[in-house]
């Protein structure tokens, strides 16, 4: 029995809305592998630069290792030197600059081994608000000796949280963030630390009331030797961002620019 012109027509209908149905899928099912595709590229992308990343690492470790010889020796011979130049005498102007450059080297090439060293934290139960407190002792003189009109505000909890850390090396962070905030206030502001639980994690927040970072530099900040000062190592962050890491932590940043910063540290309780 042949079939009608209307049974083909419906037939061939019914095919045709498989036939869209089945390309729609497929054309899903392509969307999600050219994603894919992208995450794997992107993937392949940071193994290469973390192989960089290491291999320069390791040859930082071993410039500076190299240079803190030669370094300490300038700076005994500097200080024979200035024992034999009376005070008063122009010359001293000269070997005093001589110190300052190689206290600030010795400074960046510190930075540096602490930045590739492996370290293995001490960790111990800590009494955050006890730890941070001596911290801010440190911070206080280091605004003094800015002359900058900076106050800073504590905003600890009642009870006495603990937390396994690293005492030494948080505190580390805790300077690096807090000496960030003061240079990033230009002549007066605040600087607000914040201590709290939020379920398993205890946070740590450094806010300044400075001039904020360029939206287009927050993925930068924690690379090593990112820095817009023109003393800067760029180091800071890259050590804070290791040390925190190392503590299984996590770090966040917000800022506006004109208005300020805020930091917030997450390690486990
Ligand atoms: N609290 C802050 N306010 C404004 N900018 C900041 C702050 N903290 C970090 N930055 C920006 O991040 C950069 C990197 O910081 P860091 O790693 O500590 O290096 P450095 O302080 O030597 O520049 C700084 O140069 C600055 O641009
Ligand atoms: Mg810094």
């Amino acid at each position: 029995m042949q079939k009608s012109q209307e049974e083909l027509i419906n037939e061939l209908s019914v095919v045709m809305e498989r036939f869209t149905a089945q390309s729609d899928a497929l054309e899903l099912a392509y969307k999600a592998l050219e994603i894919q595709a992208q995450q794997l590229k992107k993937m392949q992308e940071e193994v290469n630069q973390s192989r960089v990343l290491s291999a320069l690492g390791e040859m930082a470790a071993t410039v500076a290792h190299e240079i803190r010889n030669p370094l300490s020796g300038i700076a005994s011979y500097t200080s024979l030197l200035v024992r034999n130049i009376p005070p008063g005498d122009p010359k001293r102007k000269y070997v005093d600059k001589i110190v300052g450059g190689v206290n600030s080297l010795n400074k960046i090439v510190g930075n540096l081994l602490v930045y590739t060293k492996k370290t293995n934290l001490q960790k111990q139960s800590t009494d955050l608000a006890v730890w941070a407190e001596a911290i801010l002792a440190h911070a206080e003189i280091e605004i003094e000796n800015t002359k900058k009109n900076v106050s800073i505000e504590r905003d600890f909890p009642e009870e006495p949280l603990n937390a396994e850390i690293d005492g030494d090396r948080l505190q580390q962070v805790m300077l690096n963030l807090l000496i960030n905030g003061i240079q990033a206030i230009e002549t007066e502001g605040k600087i607000s630390v914040g201590i709290r639980s939020n379920k398993n994690f205890a946070e740590i927040i450094v806010a300044d009331t400075g001039k904020g970072i360029e939206p287009e530099h927050l993925k930068d900040i924690f690379t090593p030797f990112f820095t817009t000062k023109e003393q800067g190592t760029g180091l800071g962050l890259a050590i804070v961002k290791k040390i925190v890491d190392l503590h299984e932590g996590e770090i966040s940043v917000e800022s506006t620019p004109g208005k300020g910063t805020k930091f917030c540290i997450r390690v486990p309780i």
